[in-house]
């Protein structure tokens, strides 16, 4: 079985660029680079959903010469790759405390978005300024306020309603993740798809992010297709 929904944590462009005597920054220019053959090996497998963390909300806490490296090369991504997402039918959704980011950056998104968001191929979703426990509390107001106005009843509040008002409600049926990989061998899930990964499966692999590949990702799916997953039954 190949799994539907892929999420990846991103992670180990600091040691990447450590371990060659250069900046953090290179780590992330080549990590960046990474992710157009990532986003192809998914279509390719037949994967339907890729969900890759770029910046989580406590990343803010690093110094700012790195934060301003990190913006920039977003901004270059969807400058660069919106024409070949087109070209490969790609949807694309930013999801995360957007308004958090530059008003400049903040429109270069939505109109990304906007672009791509008549295709019908894999769902593209970068995780940006995004703490799944910030999501989590986010619903939760929303759902209060919902109910103080009148919207809804309590009493109407279960699990399938709660993902309605999650910042992966736009995946319906797709946003439960069926393989979780992180890279760079740290073995933690760092604030993502709490929710989401409740019955995903994980692998946690012992490569940097600037060297993980498309065959690393089909590895990774492979590994995927032996587990048995048994969602709480026998
Ligand atoms: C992941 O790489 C990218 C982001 C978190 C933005 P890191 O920057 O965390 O690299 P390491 O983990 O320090 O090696
Ligand atoms: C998680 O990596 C966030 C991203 C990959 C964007 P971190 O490097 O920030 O996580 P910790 O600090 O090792 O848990
Ligand atoms: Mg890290």
């Amino acid at each position: 079985m190949i799994p539907k929904h892929v999420a990846i944590i991103m992670d180990g462009n600091g040691r990447w660029a450590k371990a060659r005597g250069r900046p953090r920054v290179f780590g992330h220019i080549r990590g960046s680079s990474r992710i157009k053959s990532i986003v192809e090996g998914a279509s390719d497998l037949g994967i339907r959903a890729l969900t890759l963390y770029a910046f989580s909300t406590e990343n803010w806490t690093r110094p700012d010469t790195e934060l301003t490296v990190l913006w920039k090369l977003l901004k270059k991504y969807l400058i660069k790759e919106v024409k070949n997402l087109e070209a490969n039918n790609v949807r694309l959704k930013v999801i995360g405390e957007i308004d958090k980011l530059a008003p400049e950056l903040q429109t270069l998104v939505k109109s990304s978005e906007a672009c791509l968001a008549k295709n019908t191929g894999l769902f593209l979703t970068f995780c940006v300024s995004y703490g799944s426990q910030r999501e989590i509390v986010d619903a939760t107001k929303r759902i209060v306020n919902d109910v103080i106005s009148g919207k809804l009843m309590a009493t109407e509040i279960n699990e399938a309603l709660f993902e309605n008002y999650l910042w992966t409600d736009f995946l319906g049926d797709l946003a439960k993740v069926d393989l979780l990989i992180r890279t760079s061998g740290e073995q933690r899930i760092s604030n993502y798809l709490l929710w989401q990964a409740a019955y995903a499966e994980f692998l946690f692999m012992d490569v940097l992010w600037p060297d993980f590949s498309k065959e690393n990702l089909s590895q990774a799916v492979n590994d995927f297709s032996k587990r048995q997953r048994r969602f709480g039954g026998i």
